[in-house]
């Protein structure tokens, strides 16, 4: 058995709101342990990216607290987030189209702490991802869009993260690719990093992950082991289709 008793995230009372105070987030509590692979699930609009963007620092919510390995983290600026270990893939990827695959990657390791593992980092990007090391010169722009997001993750992992989000990995792309970006996620969470991911894709992301939260209209409607969610049957007729 796994030991997932060291909390790497812990997320308290989270409340976001938008221009004209329309509240979008109402009391999402939730943790990550370290070692996991927590999957966030829900519709269209029910809240995952506003509450990703809190945690990165991109948005600042209205109340509430985020503590990362140990430290309160609400209020403070995305850089240094990315200084700690929590690296964000975000939705859309957002690469630099007009820059080549190796620059973009390079573009992830600009944190100086971690800067010194840049070499070791690509390395293992390259491991990961063969095909793109015959593509390093290639502008990211012209690159199909699951290539476009291994470039993505790749870049997030030239950070040297500790805990890795991923936002809607695999919209948009065929299924064969879909497998394979999801396998990946597994081998880098065995290399120790700790993984939320963001998904659509429920079956997928329900089945690599150990635990699973439901997001509904702004709130944590569901929680547990990602086992038990699968055999679930509001997740099954909601998210599921069966
Ligand atoms: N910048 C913004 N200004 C105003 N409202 C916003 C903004 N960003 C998001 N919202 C609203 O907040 C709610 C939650 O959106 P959010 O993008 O967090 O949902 P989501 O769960 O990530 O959805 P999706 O699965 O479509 O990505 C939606 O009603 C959305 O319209
Ligand atoms: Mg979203």
């Amino acid at each position: 058995m796994m030991d997932f008793s060291n909390r790497i995230l812990k997320v308290t009372d989270l409340e976001i709101s938008y221009g004209g105070g329309i509240k979008v987030i109402w009391g999402v509590s939730f943790d990550v342990s370290e070692g996991e692979i927590v999957s966030m699930i829900g519709s269209n609009g029910a809240g995952k990216t506003s509450t990703i963007r809190a945690l990165t620092g991109l948005a600042t919510p209205l109340a509430g607290e985020i503590h990362f390995l140990g430290q309160p983290i609400h209020g403070r600026s995305s850089a240094d987030i990315v200084e700690l270990g929590m690296i964000h893939i975000p939705e859309g990827r957002q690469l630099f189209p007009q820059m080549s695959v190796q620059e973009n990657l390079i573009l992830g390791s600009y944190s100086k702490k971690y800067r010194i593992h840049q070499k070791e980092n690509l390395e293992t990007v390259m491991a990961l991802f063969p095909r793109l090391k015959t593509r390093l010169r290639q502008k990211a722009g012209s690159m199909s869009g699951g290539e476009q997001q291994m470039v993505a993750i790749g870049r997030a992992l030239m950070a040297t993260p500790k805990l890795l989000i991923v936002d809607e990995m695999s919209l948009g792309l065929a299924p064969v690719l879909v497998k394979e970006l999801f396998s990946v996620i597994e081998e880098i969470n065995k290399k120790g990093v700790t993984i939320l991911l963001v998904e659509q894709n429920v079956k997928s992301a329900l089945a690599i992950a150990h635990r699973a939260l439901v997001m509904e209209n702004g709130r944590i409607s569901m929680s547990g082991p990602a086992d038990q969610m699968l055999n679930n049957e509001h997740i099954r007729k909601a998210y599921l289709g069966l």
